[in-house]
């Protein structure tokens, strides 16, 4: 019998997660079935008591469900804890239990690109939103004791820093963006995690890096578009430039090996979903 998975979110028109995770079942032997369910806000604790009923042995979560979720689990991981959202919920013996998957996948793509250890590395985080909380508690994770966050709006930023400090007692500084765009050349990775880049805001970037340093990696959580302003004045100037795609085929290979103890070809997933986008490279 096929074991079921899903998504939970709304929309979930244009997601890319039923086609990488079919492609995988198809290609490991296993008789899975990955289906997205359009779940409107208010009718998730009908959709998760209806994944109980039929067993779904597995499910992934998105907008806007990401943090309402975590009181219908029995149990939550603490990274998820530390990022406050799960999107990724594994059925044990109708025992619900969350992880979050985005950061960790994240720098699973990102590690292979750097030039030195992660941890010795000076990073800059753009942004202090949900996607930004998932980064830096991940870098965090890692062991990055040199980061600091930038944002338009500091009083987000120093919520980061307070929970941040809670769990790890490191040393996170926030700046301006103005500051942040003057002392850039101090970074060696530069992470953009606003939606400044994507539409509407296609021609817009979240920082000017005039300033940045001719070795630094200048990576956008945003993969669609896959090249955005922010990486395309990167790349005119001969920086290394990480997107988005790495990320998304990440979480969702860690959520597949978490759901089913098996790890599917991340190349092949990349393949498929950059066939999706219409690109060719990232
Ligand atoms: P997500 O969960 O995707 O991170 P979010 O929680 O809404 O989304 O956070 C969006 C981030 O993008 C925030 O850091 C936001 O800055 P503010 O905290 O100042 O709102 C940033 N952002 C979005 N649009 C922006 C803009 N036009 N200029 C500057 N920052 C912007």
């Amino acid at each position: 019998m096929n074991k079921l998975y899903g998504l939970l979110g709304h929309p979930v028109g244009h997601s890319m997660s039923p086609l990488m995770h079919n492609d995988a079942f198809k290609q490991l032997g296993m008789n899975g079935f990955y289906h997205a369910f359009d779940v409107p806000e208010g009718k998730l604790n009908e959709a998760v008591e209806a994944f109980k009923l039929f067993n779904i042995s597995g499910f992934n979560v998105t907008i806007p469900h990401k943090v309402s979720i975590m009181n219908l689990l029995d149990e939550i991981d603490e990274e998820a804890m530390m990022v406050g959202a799960v999107n990724t919920v594994v059925n044990i013996e109708g025992r619900l239990i969350g992880y979050n998957t985005d950061g960790r996948g994240y720098l699973t793509s990102l590690i292979p690109m750097l030039k030195k250890p992660l941890a010795d590395s000076n990073v800059l985080v753009i942004g202090a939103g949900g996607a930004s909380r998932g980064i830096v508690t991940a870098l965090a994770n890692q062991g990055v004791s040199l980061l600091t966050i930038t944002n338009r709006t500091l009083e987000k930023a120093i919520e980061i820093k307070d929970n941040y400090l809670t769990y790890k007692k490191a040393n996170l500084n926030i700046l301006s963006l103005q500051d942040a765009e003057k002392n850039l050349a101090m970074y060696d990775i530069v992470i953009n995690t606003t939606s400044i880049g994507m539409s509407p805001q296609i021609d817009a970037v979240p920082i000017s890096i005039d300033n940045i340093k001719s070795t630094a990696i200048l990576s956008d959580l945003i993969y669609n578009p896959l090249q955005t302003k922010l990486l395309k004045i990167g790349e005119e100037r001969a920086i290394t430039t990480h997107n988005g795609v790495g990320m998304f085929v990440e979480q969702g290979a860690l959520a597949f090996l978490k759901w089913t103890g098996q790890q599917p070809d991340t190349a092949r997933m990349r393949k498929i979903v950059l066939q999706q986008l219409g690109g060719f490279s990232c």
